[in-house]
């Protein structure tokens, strides 16, 4: 597969992102045969933001496939201050094989690509988060057998994974509704692009304000209602999004089988406790699913 970088969903054509799907699955079922797959090679991983499951599972999956992970924090000030973000690119490109960066701005991630003479993968920037749909991509068609047939809603703010989880559905041809409270929609940048790349693929993409109106689903997906760099209003934000909390009730109203979170989670705000610790509950498969996706792109990007 020839891509150069991992950016933004968008990037990749429906094939692209079923190739890695499978390659993530097969690394998942069989990691011994990946051991050397980055021998040699040493991937610098910036983080702007704090990090649990990023961090450990890029780290971690690097060390799986016998390459060198690097963690940046903060200890260089912050990303484009103390030096050009075009600098920080040229200089890693001198000593690292690629590039991970969790950054505030999708900017930023562009500057890192345009500059930089080595694979960048997003790990998380203001607009998108496709190391995350990925790895849920990756749990949809383990809970799916037919990927293309499945029904998503994704519930809440239409945040950064929002954003890539719509777009991935509209490559990938499933079926996406996205609830959310007016004035809390995506952006048009990338609602249009999603029409149009659902238009190609035939998947249904649908925004509504009500709750009320999801029909039938095979997954609920939320997310926090205040996002990393958000500075909104807790009050506010508790009583706009109410309405919004994913629970059992709304399980059983769209008949979804299994509920999606990216986690960190906000228990008794998008979630209710009981229901994201249910049974119905695939967080901790997507939070390992990380793992096994990010390998996959990894090896795509990085493997000789
Ligand atoms: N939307 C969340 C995702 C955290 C993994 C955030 O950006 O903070």
């Amino acid at each position: 597969m020839n891509i150069e970088h991992f950016l933004a969903d968008d990037q990749l054509n429906k094939q692209q992102i079923l190739d890695l799907i499978a390659l993530a699955r097969d690394i998942k079922q069989q990691p011994k045969g990946y051991r050397y797959a980055l021998a040699g090679k040493s991937v610098a991983m910036i983080f702007e933001k704090p990090s649990l499951r990023t961090h450990v599972s890029f780290d971690i999956g690097i060390n799986k496939l016998g390459g060198h992970a690097l963690y940046l924090g903060q200890q260089n000030g912050k990303l484009g201050e103390r030096e050009r973000v075009s600098d920080y690119a040229k200089n890693l490109s001198c000593y690292a094989d690629a590039i991970v960066a969790r950054v505030f701005s999708h900017s930023s991630i562009e500057q890192l690509a345009e500059h930089g003479s080595v694979p960048v993968i997003n790990a998380l920037c203001d607009t998108y988060h496709p190391c995350q749909a990925l790895a849920d991509f990756v749990t949809l068609a383990e809970n799916f057998p037919e990927l293309e047939k499945v029904k998503l809603a994704y519930i809440g703010d239409a945040n950064n994974v929002a954003n890539s989880l719509m777009l991935m559905a509209a490559i990938v041809g499933v079926d996406f509704t996205l609830a959310c409270p007016e004035g809390f929609a995506p952006e048009d940048k990338v609602y249009n692009k999603a029409l149009e790349l659902s238009q190609a693929s035939g998947a249904k993409l649908r925004i509504t304000n009500d709750i009320a109106a999801l029909g039938p689903q095979d997954a609920l997906y939320t997310d926090t209602w205040i996002s990393m760099g958000d500075n909104r209003n807790i009050t506010d934000v508790l009583a706009t999004f109410k309405p919004f909390q994913v629970d059992h009730k709304l399980m059983k109203i769209t008949g979804a089988s299994i509920v999606m979170h990216c986690q960190p989670v906000h228990l008794e705000e998008e979630i209710t406790t009981e229901l994201f610790d249910s049974e119905l509950s695939v967080a901790f498969q997507s939070a390992e699913n990380r793992m096994w996706a990010q390998n996959a792109v990894l090896v795509t990007l990085l493997a000789d």
